[in-house]
């Protein structure tokens, strides 16, 4: 298939089956948080938390779908002065997504049905944030795709990309194989889904997609249903990246990786994964490429890397820059005295919480030191003056609070729950959200 007749297959697709399948009547319920797009990790990743989103800011939501982006940003911009861009190929993923701005009442979004590969023609502006989540995969070249929103991207703006892995999916390419082989190509998009359905529910249960069963809610009527099955499984244009890939990606586009996101980031990290200290070694003089390289393959589950790209390398918020503030989010925003208080050194604190119909349980060893840093961390009180009341109030070193900060940031980052912003910049806007 040529470059045209791709994008006509993938918009056929898309105008059938929306993705992901979302009823705009839910937003009278909840507002589903999106990854890479609270404004205050973005802000904390990629603008080293000064960031005014008052000043005219400016984003796009490019291959935007039925919406979870455009309007997670949207709400939580409602009151400033930014403009929020959705684009897609898709009219009736569009008009899913309107809907759902019709529900809350935005009226801060822009709406354009058009291929993000002729953004460069668009005399549409350069944008600060690029969301473009799922979309570079179903691509003919992703590198012009990178490029077209490259060539939109302010000097200091940045880029959120997610982008299947390699690793996770192996199962996924062993169906797309067979229903290549299996299923033929001229029949209707509902006739395929069928027999998707029909030769899934024939398959040994010993099959490597059936176990283990990682996949249902993409695929389920509870879930996904049929879009998620096609584009699971049935997709026309479907490529993975390994690390060393998107670090390509990046480097051809003149472009950083910033960090990886989502409750997985911390796999990216390979002292999170293996204990032995002699192992451990082995990494110690890898570049932060090599050591993430490293990482997915000893975790060898991610199914998705998302990621913000940067022209800027240092552009993210430093604990180092002891006039940062800690600031609480989420489902721990305002929470520093119940932390501090359900702290008890020398036991776990366990938090439950459920993120993308997740269940996870995340512990914190508590100490004496990090009960005292929860104290303080009101939002308002700098990482220096912390420092100093926790050294004052226990009579430990600077370093010790040092280490016990450290620690609680790279525990509670993963899930978007601290990020790092200077003090006089207006915090971002905190809606309050529900995770699908
Ligand atoms: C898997 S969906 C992801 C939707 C959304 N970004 C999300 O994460 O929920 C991919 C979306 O990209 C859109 N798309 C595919 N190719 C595109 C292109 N060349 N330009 C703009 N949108 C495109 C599709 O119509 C579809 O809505």
């Amino acid at each position: 298939m040529d470059n045209s007749n791709i994008i006509s297959s993938v918009k056929q697709q898309y105008e059938e089956l929306p993705y992901p399948p979302r009823n705009p009547e839910d937003e009278k319920k909840r507002l589903l948080r999106t990854i890479g797009d609270s404004l205050g990790e973005l802000n904390h990743s990629c603008f080293q938390g000064r960031k005014d989103f008052n000043q005219n800011f400016r984003c796009l939501v490019a291959g935007g779908g039925t919406g979870d982006s455009v309007i997670y940003l949207a709400e939580q911009l409602r009151n400033t002065t930014a403009e929020v861009v959705y684009l897609d190929i898709s009219d009736a993923a569009r008009r899913i997504a309107e809907k759902r701005a019709a529900v809350r009442g935005l009226t801060n979004i822009t709406w354009m049905t058009k291929s993000l590969l002729s953004l460069p023609e668009l005399t549409i502006g350069k944008f600060d944030y690029i969301n473009c989540a799922g979309v570079l995969h179903h691509l003919h070249n992703p590198e012009d795709g990178l490029h077209a929103l490259n060539s939109v991207l302010k000097d200091d703006g940045c880029i959120f990309l997610l982008l299947y892995a390699v690793y996770g999916r192996q199962s996924i390419y062993l169906m797309q194989h067979l229903f290549r082989e299996m299923i033929p190509q001229h029949i209707s998009i509902p006739e395929k889904v069928a027999l998707a359905r029909r030769i899934i529910a024939a398959l040994p249960s010993y099959h490597a997609f059936k176990n283990p069963d990682k996949w249902t809610n993409e695929i389920s009527p509870n879930g996904y249903g049929d879009s998620g099955l096609y584009d699971l499984l049935l997709h026309s244009v479907d490529r993975c990246y390994d690390v060393n890939e998107i670090y390509a990606l990046a480097t051809a586009a003149k472009l950083h990786v910033v960090n990886f996101l989502g409750p997985d980031s911390r796999y990216y990290n390979p002292d999170n994964l293996v204990d032995d200290a002699t192992i451990k070694s082995l990494w110690g003089k890898k570049t932060k490429q090599e050591r993430h390289s490293i990482a997915e393959k000893l975790f060898s589950h991610q199914i998705k890397h998302q990621f913000y790209l940067s022209r800027n390398d240092s552009c993210t918020a430093s604990i180092n820059d002891e006039g940062n503030v800690f600031i609480l989010a989420h489902e721990l925003a305002n929470k520093h005295m119940e932390i501090y208080r359900a702290i008890k050194p020398g036991e776990q604190l366990c938090l439950n919480y459920t993120i993308n119909n997740q269940k996870l349980i995340f512990r914190l060893l508590g100490n004496k030191v990090n009960k005292a840093c929860f104290m303080y961390l009101d939002g308002k009180t700098s990482i220096s003056s912390i420092i100093r009341k926790v050294k004052i109030k226990l009579g430990v070193s600077e370093q010790a609070v040092r280490l016990e900060l450290q620690s609680i940031f790279n525990f509670l980052y993963p899930m978007s729950w601290v990020y790092l912003e200077r003090p006089k910049s207006p915090a971002a806007s905190q809606a309050s959200t529900t995770c699908e």
